[in-house]
């Protein structure tokens, strides 16, 4: 199959986000470093956060800069709150303050329900949802502090909440990683509901099955994909850039009206395609 990479992030303006400073968490692999990349290609200066990888997050430093705008590379584990706020506290020093925050990071740790350790319950837990609440949290200080800059957004600030489509299929053999994401769901609606009075927009993005490391082994063998494609209605795993375009769109004042939604970018995952033939 030929890949889209780059043929969308190409379509980007490349000034939508001038100005901006962009947080992208877990940017250093998959979609969180498709989105880093984009942002920087819509204009933004981001700040590409990794928790192990500095290398690879180094790399993605390279080509955001290559666009003319500044990225650094920021260490913290989202999970952990000290690191979460050095991070911020950091970014706002250096940048001068956070318009966007893309909490992106993170993980899955499967096992069927009798064998899932609590461990693994929590440590999926600590960082799809934790994480992203302290992100947000801390995000959210800064876009108060600063209010609206009209010459930079309508908005205080816009935060994106990666979620999946498995915030609403439920995923056996995947409980933290379901619960984390349905965690997801109702956390950025509820802060949507409780910020928009402060110009400050929170929505999701819901991926499908997107060709990342998170999920190799469903798309890298023909087989695994032909049966990956059996649930995609739209006849093709995603790629990175899919989710980074919808990132980009959303953070942008074009999308300023758009507050509290979860934006499904699943090729139509989510509508029940095995009801297509059936029922
Ligand atoms: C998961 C992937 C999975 C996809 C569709 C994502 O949220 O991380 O492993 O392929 O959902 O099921």
């Amino acid at each position: 199959m030929a890949s889209i990479e780059g043929t969308l992030r190409q379509g980007i303006p490349a000034h939508l986000l001038k100005g901006q400073k962009a947080l992208v968490t877990g940017a250093n692999s998959g979609i969180g470093l498709a989105t880093a990349v984009a942002m920087g290609r819509a204009g933004a200066d981001v700040v590409v956060n990794y928790v192990v990888g500095k290398e690879e997050a180094e790399k993605v430093v390279e080509q955001i800069r290559a666009f003319g705008v500044r990225a650094e590379a920021y260490q913290a584990d989202v999970s952990d709150e000290d690191q979460v706020v050095a991070m911020t506290n950091r970014m706002v020093e250096e940048f001068g303050t956070i318009d966007i925050l893309v909490a992106n990071a993170g993980m899955q740790r499967d096992a069927s329900f009798t064998e899932m350790t609590l461990a693994q319950w929590q440590k999926v837990l600590d960082v799809n949802l934790t994480g992203q609440f302290l992100c947000a949290r801390e995000a959210t200080k800064e876009f108060l502090r600063r209010g609206v800059v009209p010459e930079v957004s309508r908005a205080a600030g816009k935060i994106i909440c990666m979620s999946s489509v498995h915030q609403l299929i439920p995923w056996a053999g995947h409980v933290n990683y379901a619960a984390s994401k349905g965690g997801v769901q109702m956390m950025m609606e509820t802060l949507a509901q409780e910020l928009a009075p402060k110009k400050i927009r929170v929505n999701a993005i819901a991926p499908g099955a997107i060709k990342t490391p998170i999920n190799r082994s469903a798309w890298e063998t023909p087989e695994a994909q032909n049966d990956l494609l059996r649930l995609i209605p739209y006849g093709r795993v995603g790629e990175p850039d899919d989710i980074a375009a919808a990132a980009v769109g959303l953070a942008s004042d074009l999308m300023d009206y758009v507050v509290g939604a979860t934006l499904y970018v699943d090729g139509g995952m989510t509508l029940f395609p095995g009801f297509a033939t059936g029922g």
